[in-house]
C-alpha cells in the first residue's frame, strides 16, 4: 500500500497533513531526495543520504538525524508499505512558523512518500526518447537538491508540449543537465558528461554510470560540451534515479547519430541492470 509519513506519523497519502504555515509549502524552503527500492533493496542509499545532508547544510537547515537514522526511517516506511519496487521521496523543510523570510526557531519537518515505482515502458527504452534544448534559467546553486523546482517544471512542460520527454538545459552555450536528469554524450566511443560544479546536481545514477564505464572499457570524461557538440554527438543519454540510463535519439526534432539508441548507451544500461540485480 502506498503510504506517507510526516513528523513521526505514518499516514495515508490522501490525508491532509501540511499546515498552512509549513515553509516547504509557502517558500519551497527545504531539500529532498528520491531513492529507488528494487525488490526490497535500496539503490545507493548512503550516497543519496549523504547528498541530502549536504543539501541541508548548504541551505543552513540544521538536522539532528544521521545517515543511519534516515536509513532506518526509510526502511521502516518501505516495510510498512509492503511494496517491493517503489520510490521513496523524502523532504526536509525549515518547519512550520508564521510567515516571514527569516529562519524560524522551530524544528525541521520531515515528510516522506512511498509509492509504487512506475518503470518506463520497454518501448521508450528500446526506441529511445526525444528532447528539446532550453535555456537553463535556474539559480546559481543547482548542486543543492532544493524543493524549488519552478524553472525545471517550466522547461519540462515546454518539452512535453513539444511532444518530448526531457528538456536539455543550456547555460552560456554549454549543456548543464536535464530538468530532472544528468546528460551524457558519446563521441568516438567515449562518454562525456558535464563536470560537477554548482551548476548541476551531483547525480547518484551519474556516479553509478562512471563506475560501470570502467570495467566495460568505455572511456569516461567529465568535460563541458556545447549545444553544437550535443547535436553532433554519436549518442546521447540521460540518467536519473527513476529513468536509470535512457537513450535520447532526437533533439529539437533532429536525429542524433542514426536516430536510434546507440551501442555504448545500450551496454551501459545492460551493466546498470546487472548492478541492480546484484543488490
Ligand atoms: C536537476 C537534476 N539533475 C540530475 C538528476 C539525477 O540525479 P539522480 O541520479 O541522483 O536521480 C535529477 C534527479 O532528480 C535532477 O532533478
Amino acid at each position: 500500500m502506498e503510504i506517507g509519513y510526516i513528523n513521526g506519523e505514518f499516514v495515508s497519502l490522501n490525508e491532509k497533513v501540511i499546515p498552512i504555515d509549513e515553509r516547504g509549502h509557502q517558500f519551497g524552503d527545504g531539500v529532498y531526495e528520491v531513492i529507488r527500492i528494487y525488490d526490497g533493496k535500496p539503490f545507493m542509499m548512503e550516497e543519496h543520504l549523504e547528498r541530502l545532508i549536504n543539501s541541508a547544510k548548504a541551505i543552513r537547515l540544521p538536522i539532528t538525524e544521521s545517515v543511519d537514522d534516515f536509513k532506518s526511517l526509510i526502511m521502516k516506511a518501505v516495510e510498512k508499505s509492503e511494496l517491493h519496487n517503489c520510490n521513496v521521496y523524502l523532504q526536509i523543510t525549515r518547519g512550520i512558523a508564521t510567515r516571514q523570510h527569516l529562519f524560524p526557531n522551530v524544528p525541521a519537518s520531515i515528510s516522506m512518500t512511498v509509492r509504487e515505482a512506475n518503470p518506463l515502458s520497454d518501448e521508450m527504452r528500446n526506441t529511445g526518447v526525444t528532447a528539446i534544448t532550453h535555456e537553463d534559467e535556474r539559480w546559481a546553486n543547482c548542486y543543492i537538491k532544493s524543493l524549488n523546482l519552478l524553472p525545471n517544471i517550466l522547461a519540462k512542460q515546454v518539452a512535453h508540449e513539444a511532444g518530448c520527454f526531457e528538456a536539455i538545459l543550456v547555460r552560456d552555450g554549454y549543456v548543464t543537465e536535464g530538468t530532472s536528469s544528468n546528460m551524457f554524450i558519446v563521441k568516438n566511443g567515449a562518454v562525456y558528461t558535464t563536470p560537477l560544479s554548482k551548476h548541476i546536481l551531483p547525480g547518484i545514477t551519474r556516479i553509478a554510470v562512471k563506475e560501470i564505464a570502467n570495467p566495460l572499457q568505455i572511456n569516461f570524461y567529465e568535460e563541458h560540451f556545447t549545444e553544437d557538440q550535443l547535436m553532433s554527438a554519436e549518442e546521447i543519454f540521460m540518467t536519473s534515479t527513476t529513468a536509470e540510463v535512457l537513450p535520447i535519439v532526437r533533439v529539437n526534432d533532429k536525429p542524433i547519430g542514426h536516430g536510434v539508441p546507440g551501442e555504448v548507451t545500450k551496454k551501459l544500461y545492460e551493466q546498470f541492470k546487472r548492478k541492480v540485480e546484484t543488490l
